[in-house]
């Protein structure tokens, strides 16, 4: 199979853009995580754009053994001559040198004629030459640049020693068809070309980086430039991930593959993720939170029966755990009960529907389920029993000065019983008291508290989780008075917890 190489970019034209810089230790970090990656080209900066980007390239050099190191320099000897002096200690140095090709850059921009700029970009090539082997030359805007003038100088770069020639999409401009045949054109017009890798750099302003990059691949480039995430200038770069992984899952198409290790992917992503702060989007291809997440009731079952119907790549192969099923509106009666059964809860058809009905209304409701709201119906629904445990009144004492002390009044089968109690705060001392009362010895594994309504007269919702003899279950309150709903919650787990130390939840299984 042939191979592609992969030239990450993230700390260059990733690091560049607003939002995404890194300090030099941050940039160290990312650096070797990307050569664990097993990415070929480490692009580690820019050197001559300031001393940080210059030290950062240069301990990143220092560092390195596995990637090769490539610096961008303009083209010119200054630029040339600073990107050298910080890889020089690479063990496999990399300069990337370049100039624009279209005629707006040169019009517009450069202010110069193309002879002068073919001129200059064969000069920084030789320079480069002069320090070392491995040199990539870009043709910046080459989509928007004279095709024939672009086949010419590239040819000229090839001659004058670029091992690599970049065909930038650097106003991510370009469609997939029409790059696809540029690199074909390049391929049939520039007559040495077999003596270079041809490398593609796409911008994703159309949001076609990633689709330009795989034309681009298909028509005989052997080199993506791409970023982790997709970051990079304006609308990002093409995405590395996305990449790598469409190679790998359709190698029966394409025949290509890279060197990348795949199962680094998300770890990776990961991190840049915890360096810049910024994250990607949850439906982000490859590595966003939803990647490999399911909820529609039908992929659900599908996915249930068998991962190859809606699964294309398993996520443990860019290093996600496993893939996880989704529990919300969409979600069928199969992926329920798996979940109900993957928590001890083996139903009878009729109590699963009627689980699954109330699941579904709460599920419209509210925006986000979480685990203790399935348990809380299925505590309803299969934990029912007349409470052994009432309150019947409470009064707390808390402040800066006081000490925390709750007197409660509960009724426990027709006896009524008051105590009183201290704790670390109202709830604790509250709770104490209330295990006192009842004899019960539950570990509180879990407190938390939303509200339900806005504002200070908001409704609290209070929910414990509490654990008893090896049995764990959740309890809930909800009162305008936070202390009132902990305690309300924390009396109704123990009446679960009582009802399941007498009724074990059955296994009986019926389909
Ligand atoms: O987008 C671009 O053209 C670049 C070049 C420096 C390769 O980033
Ligand atoms: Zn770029």
């Amino acid at each position: 199979m042939d191979k592609v190489r992969i030239l990450d970019t993230t700390l260059r034209d990733g690091e560049q853009s607003p939002g995404f810089s890194m300090n030099i230790q941050e940039k160290l970090r990312m650096a070797k995580q990307l050569e664990r990656l097993g990415v070929d080209i480490i692009e580690a900066g820019f050197p001559i754009a300031s001393k940080g980007d210059f030290e950062a390239v240069k301990l990143i050099a220092e560092s390195i053994k596995d990637s090769r190191i490539s610096a961008l320099a303009r083209a010119n000897n200054n630029d040339i001559d600073r990107a050298w002096e910080a890889i020089k200690n690479a063990r496999y140095p990399f300069i990337h040198t370049f100039i624009s090709t279209s005629d707006i850059h040169l019009t517009h921009q450069l202010r110069k004629s193309r002879e002068e700029v073919f001129e200059m970009a064969i000069s920084a090539v030789k320079r480069a030459k002069s320090y070392t082997e491995d040199i990539e030359f870009s043709a910046m805007d080459a989509t928007r640049s004279d095709r024939d003038y672009l086949c010419q100088i590239v040819e000229a770069a090839i001659d004058a020693g670029a091992t690599t020639v970049n065909i930038p999409d650097t106003v991510g401009y370009t469609i997939p068809s029409e790059y696809g045949d540029l690199i074909s054109y390049i391929r049939q017009k520039v007559s040495n070309i077999d003596k270079a890798v041809i490398s593609v750099h796409c911008h994703n302003d159309l949001g076609l980086s990633t689709a330009n990059s795989i034309a681009a691949v298909l028509n005989g480039s052997r080199q993506v430039e791409c970023t982790i995430n997709g970051i990079g200038e304006r609308a990002g770069n093409t995405s590395l991930e996305e990449v790598v992984m469409i190679l790998y899952t359709r190698k029966d198409y394409t025949h290509l593959e890279t060197n990348i290790k795949t199962e680094e992917i998300f770890k990776t992503s990961k991190l840049l993720t915890r360096i810049t702060g910024v994250g990607v989007q949850p439906n982000k291809a490859i590595v966003g939170s939803n990647a490999f997440a399911h909820e529609s009731g039908i992929h659900t079952d599908g996915l249930l029966k068998d991962k190859i119907t809606y699964e294309i790549m398993t996520p443990e192969s860019v290093g996600v755990k496993k893939s996880s099923i989704v529990l919300g509106k969409h979600s069928g009666r199969h992926a329920l009960r798996d979940e109900l059964k993957n928590r001890g809860y083996e139903l009878t058809d009729e109590n699963l529907n009627k689980i699954f009905d109330r699941f579904k209304e709460l599920a419209d409701k509210k925006k986000n389920l979480y685990e203790e709201d399935l348990e809380t119906i299925v505590a309803e629904i299969i934990l029912r029993a007349p409470d052994k445990y009432k309150l019947v009144n409470m009064s707390v004492i808390s402040g800066s000065f006081a000490i925390p002390t709750a007197t409660i009044q509960m009724e426990i089968e027709n006896k009524q019983i008051k105590d009183v109690g201290m704790g670390d705060g109202p709830v604790d001392a509250a709770f104490k008291t209330i295990a006192k009362i009842t004899g019960t010895k539950s570990k509180l594994l879990k407190y938390s508290v939303d509200s339900i309504t806005g504002g200070t007269d908001a409704q609290g919702e209070v929910t414990v989780r509490l654990e008893e003899e090896g049995k764990e279950i959740v309890g809930r309150g909800a009162h305008n008075d936070i202390i009132m709903a902990s305690v309300l919650a924390y009396i109704n787990a123990l009446n679960r917890l009582e009802y399941l130390k007498k009724n074990p939840v059955k296994v009986t299984y019926t389909e």
